[in-house]
């Protein structure tokens, strides 16, 4: 009995990690990837004088110092909020915003938060930007993929709020007929689902260089969690157990294991990122003057507020920072919190590594002044512990 020798075939790109040379490849070698969670929505938690602005202009100067500085992303949250906001002055679209910083830098990679669900967009929208920031960022850009936890959000838009887990589902559709459009070579058409929207003949050119843009999903539920491991590159997590330190290293081993089992079992890699404000001083003192500056001086708490949870939301990413089984942080804006001094910062961020993160992005209350403090002393340290190559 004889058997024809059976061809290999090369597995179809699904995204830019099957591609070694697309700039997601290039950022995951890194030990630990560093990131930047831009103000672009002004959240104000202190009246202490800050240079921390929602404008384009600081925040495109921060990412060029940034890239130049070897980071590897640059990202904004995005909120839908009625007057008052979260106290904040002012907040652009991060969709356009990120997009356009493709022009002013090199290698640094581009998130844009969107919520994909609201408008409603049609996908031929999402899919044609998307492969035009993708062309002239080169493929350093991508989408932070939000469905929208709040109900004035969604109200907003003129809907009651989708129930949680019908919002992932209808995404899953969305980016289901993104990925046909992105890269099927002929016509693609689709009868109108769970999203409402159809298309006749669609179809795209020039393709994204890598396959797709990044794709990033912002979650903590289990419907969230195998969303992204369906679709996404990167999954941007909160700690489990709320923003303190302590807590967030309990906590984040096995919500990263299961994140990553979630993803081999449909034979795929999901890194994770998470977001920490960095507090920061050269030493213990100075950092323990400034952090008490920074909380002398927030304002009256007020329904709008931040972390005073003043809208109702369905989210479960943020369940652990009301959970009083677990230590709690100040409240300081980021997710989880890391203050102390250069050699400090470093150790917390050894211990957010030993947990399974893969990359942080990084929060500080006067962005220009506290990244540079971070580059003169803490990045030499960060790449003799070995984290940064
Ligand atoms: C780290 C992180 C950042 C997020 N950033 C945003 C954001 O900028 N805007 C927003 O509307 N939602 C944001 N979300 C919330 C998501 O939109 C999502 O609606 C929410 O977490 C509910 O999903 P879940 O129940 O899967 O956690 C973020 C979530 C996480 C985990």
């Amino acid at each position: 009995m004889s058997f024809a020798l059976q061809e290999e075939v090369a597995p179809i790109p699904r995204g830019p990690l099957d591609f070694p040379d697309s700039p997601l490849s290039r950022a995951v070698r890194q030990p630990l990837m560093l990131g930047l969670f831009l103000n672009l929505q002004d959240i104000r938690f202190s009246n202490l004088p800050t240079t921390s602005s929602w404008t384009y202009d600081y925040n495109a100067a921060l990412v060029q110092k940034a890239d130049a500085l070897g980071f590897d992303i640059a990202f904004s949250r995005t909120q839908w909020l009625p007057k008052g906001g979260y106290d904040g002055e002012a907040s652009l679209d991060s969709f356009v915003a990120l997009g356009a910083m493709a022009a002013t830098t090199k290698n640094i990679l581009l998130i844009s938060t969107l919520h994909v669900l609201y408008g409603p967009w049609h996908p031929l929208h999402i899919a044609k930007i998307g492969t035009t920031f993708d062309h002239i960022s080169k493929g350093r850009w991508g989408i932070n993929i939000v469905t929208g936890h709040r109900a004035i959000e969604h109200e907003m838009f003129g809907w009651n709020r989708i129930e949680h887990d019908r919002r992932y589902a209808m995404t899953g559709e969305l980016f289901e007929t993104l990925h046909r459009l992105w890269t099927d070579t002929e016509n693609y058409s689709r009868a109108a689902e769970l999203g409402g929207w159809k298309i006749v003949n669609g179809y795209i050119t020039p393709k994204p260089l890598y396959g797709r843009p990044i794709l990033v999903t912002a979650a903590g539920s289990p419907a969230g969690i195998d969303f992204a491991a369906e679709h996404s590159d990167l999954l941007f997590i909160t700690s489990p157990g709320g923003s303190h330190i302590d807590s967030a290293l309990e906590t984040l081993p096995a919500h990263i294991a299961d994140i990553k089992t979630r993803a081999a079992a449909r034979g795929r890699t999901v890194k994770t990122i998470i977001n920490p404000i960095v507090i920061s001083r050269d030493t213990e003192a100075e950092t323990e003057a400034y952090l008490n500056a920074i909380m002398d001086n927030r304002p009256p708490p007020s329904p709008t507020s931040f972390g005073h949870r003043g809208y109702d939301s369905d989210a479960f990413a943020w369940r652990g920072r009301n959970d009083p089984r677990h230590k709690q942080g100040l409240n300081l804006g980021g997710n989880i919190e890391i203050i102390g001094t250069p050699e400090q910062v470093v150790e917390q961020l050894i211990g957010l590594k030993k947990a399974g993160i893969d990359g942080v992005q990084f929060n500080f209350y006067d962005f220009a002044v506290d990244l540079d403090h971070f580059a003169e002393t803490t990045l030499p340290l960060l790449k003799s512990a070995g984290l940064r190559l």
